[in-house]
């Protein structure tokens, strides 16, 4: 009786034609923790974009490295095994030189000039590229200005010398730390917490979000206000998954990526200072405030960096960066 009523429920159904296509799904991966600017950023595009087009989009978050680490996120998306990600433009290297600028030390003189710069024609223009690699760049979010970290205090950039740095995969990152008599170690994100607990490396460089979420302040007994560097996102998806998405399924999910992006901007700058609070709070790390004197060595110290990577990188490039901390 019962697969009787389920038969003519189906038929019915077919002769109103009114059978659903199943949802499709869109898998959003990244390596940080949800309470994040990026992990609140996808959570909110998850739920805006499922709003808005209900039956249509389901959208998969998945945190934590949980999916795929930056190393394999963008050869992934490639093949069609995920469809959004947000790498920090750190982990672009091997797809193009440009967004190599982000990296260069001591580049902008505080968020609002990042922000100038990627909201103004250069940073929209580097939205595309990615292009040749078959990639699109849908839109920046921040985390914010990268510390150092270590067993010791590092004051100067003297007292960085000799020490193992942890760096995401970006040759201008590692030129700093050479720049410093440091040893860099490129490696995935995921590894950061065992790699420090188990003294395997000596220091790494994150922004407050990163340092607080993933712990590594327990395991790093001196964090130094170096600011010296930019760690923010490219949100990423496949040409081809984008291009042939229908038109108006694609223009309320840029419409919602938008929103959530611009809400992830917004809260960027809280969260960092929340969660700075809440390691000096914890007692487990010092934080160190560098004097003016100091400072200024750090900076010195970096600059041949700008030079090593001026011709890849284009002067144009670097010289519309500099205009945006006016
Ligand atoms: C890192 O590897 O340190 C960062 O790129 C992680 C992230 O996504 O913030």
């Amino acid at each position: 009786m019962k697969k009787l009523i389920t038969a003519v429920a189906l038929a019915a159904t077919l002769m109103c034609g009114t059978v659903q296509a199943a949802p499709m799904t869109i898998k959003f991966a990244h390596v940080v923790a949800e309470k994040t600017p990026k992990g609140r950023m996808a959570n909110k595009f998850k739920e805006l974009a499922e709003e808005r087009l209900p039956g249509k989009v389901v959208v998969e978050v998945y945190p934590n490295s949980q999916l795929f680490g930056d190393d394999k996120v963008l050869e992934a998306m490639l093949l069609g095994d995920v469809q959004l990600a947000a790498p920090s433009l750190s982990k672009f290297s091997r797809y193009t030189k440009q967004l190599d600028i982000f990296d260069l030390p001591f580049l902008f003189k505080d968020m609002a000039a990042v922000d100038r710069f990627q909201q103004g024609p250069a940073g929209q223009k580097l939205l595309n590229s990615l292009e040749k690699k078959g990639l699109l760049g849908l839109g920046y979010l921040h985390n914010g200005l990268k510390q150092m970290s270590a067993f010791k205090p590092l004051r100067v950039p003297a007292d960085a010398k000799g020490l193992k740095f942890r760096i995401q995969a970006s040759d201008v990152l590692a030129a700093q730390f050479e720049q410093l008599g440091a040893a860099p170690v490129k490696k995935p994100f995921s590894e950061v917490f065992t790699l420090l607990q188990t003294k395997a490396i000596d220091g790494t460089e994150n922004p407050w979000s990163n340092t607080y979420s993933k712990k590594f302040f327990e395991v790093q007994p001196y964090i130094t206000e170096t600011d010296h560097g930019l760690l923010d996102y490219m949100v990423v998806t496949s040409a081809e998954f984008w291009t042939g998405l229908p038109a108006d399924v694609r223009d309320v999910l840029k419409k919602s990526l938008d929103e959530a992006l611009a809400y992830g901007n917004q809260i960027a700058a809280e969260q960092a200072m929340s969660d700075r609070q809440k390691i000096i709070d914890s007692k487990r790390s010092e934080v160190i405030a560098l004097t003016e004197a100091e400072r200024a060595q750090w900076v010195e110290a970096m600059k041949p960096v700008w030079q090593k990577f001026e011709d890849r990188i284009g002067k144009d490039l670097i010289e519309a960066a500099l205009q945006a901390n006016q």
